[in-house]
């Protein structure tokens, strides 16, 4: 038994030699002579591999590409889509960033217009300006899908109709117009009355990480309002906590321009308690950011301060809009040369306090 197999072995060995010296010889080529015809054959026989492992791999990566279909998250929200999307930038980056700066205009804006513009920063450190000059009453020009507390609550004319859109999308969603607008624009004076209550039945320290100071509230700014929820008997509202349903609100807003502005955990940036029935309106590519990254306000303004016009911020919305953003320091004695792209649709806006936030619309 032994004996056989070693037979069986030795004859094995010598095949396996004899196929190792053909190939050796196949493989020694001598270039100074002409090819042998088992260098030839070797030489055919290595090309027709190589070929067809490279036809091989050519083909699977070529199904693989086509073959996977698109991913489709369920319902995404619109801070998980825009996660997905923000992989895809870099590449975009390079070829619009140079098209942006092809062609500019200049636009010259004197120093007071820092305050202008649906991104002024006003918190306890920096006052507002406005007085209620572009408000309108929502009563009249509201939809039929929320509630005013009464015909005193109004927000900036140019805000209205992302106010209306929003929840007219939610009563769409779920059947519910019993939202109430408590509170929009408040001037100084109401604030100031409001304030003062505070401090009286809570005391100064209570009222200051609840209500601004009179100058100071973003309520003056026309673009911000309160959330309440209606009681069907006429009765004082109930609190609106941003659950349940409601969350779809303090979750969507930024499709609408809206951020909850005041975040939990952020209260030491804010200077104020959470408050997630207090909505802001900034446009729609800041929400989309700020919301995106949970960002303040106040965060928002110190991340754009380090983009110019050479090297803007770019955002993507969920629809695959694209945004680039930049800021421009104000000149405090000369009016502010401000450069935008002609070839694309921008707006411009104050930060409040040094310069100007150019938001152009790429796509
Ligand atoms: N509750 C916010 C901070 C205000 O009074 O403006
Ligand atoms: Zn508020």
């Amino acid at each position: 038994m032994v004996l056989k197999n070693n037979t069986l072995h030795s004859n094995e060995n010598s095949r396996l030699k004899s196929v190792g010296r053909f190939f050796r010889e196949a493989f020694t080529i001598d270039f100074n002579k002409p090819l042998s015809i088992k260098n030839q054959f070797m030489v055919m026989f290595v090309t027709l591999f190589i070929s067809t492992v490279l036809f091989g791999v050519l083909c699977f990566i070529n199904n693989t590409q086509v073959a996977e279909p698109p991913k489709q998250p369920a319902k995404p929200t619109a801070v998980q889509s825009q996660k997905q999307t923000s992989r895809q930038e870099s590449s975009q980056k390079v070829i619009l960033n140079t098209e942006l700066m092809k062609k500019v205009d200049i636009i010259s804006l004197p120093y007071e217009e820092i305050h202008n513009g649906e991104l002024i920063l006003v918190n306890k450190e920096h006052q507002c300006t406005h007085n209620g000059e572009s408000v309108v009453s929502l009563l009249n020009v509201k939809t039929g899908t929320y509630v005013v507390a009464d015909a005193s609550v109004s927000v900036d004319q140019g805000i209205v109709d992302n106010v209306n859109h929003m929840f007219d999308d939610f009563y769409d969603i779920y059947g519910e117009s019993k939202v109430m607008i408590a509170c929009g624009y408040r001037s100084s004076e109401l604030q100031s009355e409001l304030y003062e209550a505070e401090t009286d039945r809570e005391g100064e320290d209570t009222a200051d990480i609840w209500v601004a100071p009179p100058g100071y509230s973003e309520h003056q700014t026309g673009y911000a309002f309160d959330l309440d929820l209606m009681v069907e008997d006429g009765g004082i509202g109930i609190d609106y906590d941003g659950k349940g349903n409601y969350s779809w609100l303090n979750e969507n807003c930024c499709q609408y321009g809206f951020i909850v502005r005041y975040l939990e955990g952020k209260e030491n940036i804010t200077g104020y308690e959470y408050e997630p029935w207090h909505f802001r309106y900034v446009g729609v590519p800041a929400a989309t950011y700020i919301m995106e990254n949970e960002l303040t306000l106040e965060e928002y303004m110190d991340t754009v301060q380090k983009y110019s016009i050479q090297k803007p911020l770019m955002i993507k919305g969920i629809n695959d809009e694209v945004w680039y953003t930049y800021y421009v320091p104000a000149q405090e004695k000369d009016k502010t040369e401000v450069p935008v792209p002609q070839n694309y649709s921008y707006t411009i806006s104050g930060d409040n306090f040094s310069g100007f936030i150019v938001t152009v619309t790429i796509s």
